[in-house]
């Protein structure tokens, strides 16, 4: 089982050549030539007028763990950093991309496979998908593949609302429904009616580790959908996140990747890490 944040980002890229990706490197974080973006917000950015139809390469499946920073625009997390131990303003997205490729049982096939790999029981998670809404049918395909490719029972596969379950990279360009997969962390196993409460203060709770995007719409600055050239899959997991899962922490500062950085910032400022969060002790 990979447990170093090292280890978990290999595995993930390493399953997915196995499984004919093309491994590519993070596209830039400051972005060139796409006036609707600022920075990449996804991993799906640098492959935005693949999905498009643009432009052509010369593999339909790709992988990457790509940079990302969300500080304006539609995904923004700036409020939420600090007083949440799971979101960030620079984190790295592990990716699974198909270009008219394969479509939904496959992503969700592979997901499945790869959750298997990291060893993540089953009891501890349940599924959304996009529950329809704006005239936009529910993916009543989504739920039946994860009802018959995983044997999740229906009570841990929940409908979800636009906000949360369809996806766009920003107001406009490639968009569509979603399925994600959460995780609670916390003591006991959990009953799957809890989804959707807050966090305990000590950071119980579910958490949405995997995005699987159904890239399926152009949307343009009127709102206009427009069937995209062939059905996509997007797929974003954040790395710190999936990474506290399987170091066991319930936040994300305590990992591999972030405590050595908050002990040297606690170290240099002469503050003991946790010890208080009152502002007057900044
Ligand atoms: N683009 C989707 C997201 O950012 C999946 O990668 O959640």
């Amino acid at each position: 089982m990979p447990q170093t944040s090292d280890q978990i980002r290999s595995a993930f890229l390493e399953y997915f050549r196995g499984a004919g990706h093309e491994v590519g490197e993070s596209g830039p974080v400051a972005i060139q030539g796409d006036p609707t973006l600022m920075f990449a917000n996804a991993g799906m950015v640098q492959f935005k007028d693949v999905f498009t139809g643009k432009e052509q390469r010369s593999y339909t499946r790709a992988t990457s763990s790509q940079k990302c920073i969300r500080i304006s625009g539609k995904h923004n997390d700036l409020e939420n950093v600090g007083p949440s131990p799971r979101h960030h303003t620079f984190f790295e997205m592990l990716g699974n991309f198909s270009f008219g490729d394969y479509f939904k049982a496959d992503a969700i096939r592979h997901a499945w496979t790869f959750i298997a790999q990291l060893g993540l029981p089953p009891e501890r998670l349940v599924v959304s998908y996009f529950g329809g809404e704006e005239g936009i049918p529910a993916d009543e395909e989504a739920r039946e593949l994860w009802k018959e490719l995983t044997g999740l029972p229906d009570e841990r596969i929940i409908p979800c609302g636009m906000s949360e379950n369809f996806w766009s990279m920003g107001d406009t360009g490639p968009c569509g429904p979603c399925t994600e997969i959460h995780v609670y962390q916390g003591p006991d196993n959990p009953d799957p009616k809890t989804f959707g409460q807050e966090q305990t203060p000590e950071g119980y709770g579910w958490m949405e580790i995997w995005n699987l995007v159904f890239m399926q719409f152009d949307r343009d600055q009127t709102g206009k959908l427009t069937p995209l050239p062939a059905p996509c899959v997007d797929t974003g997991m954040g790395l710190e996140r999936i990474v506290s899962v399987m170091q066991d922490k319930t936040s994300n500062y305590e990992t591999d990747l972030l405590r050595a950085l908050v002990d040297e910032a606690a170290r240099i400022a002469g503050k003991t890490y946790g010890a208080s969060m009152s502002p007057d002790d900044i």
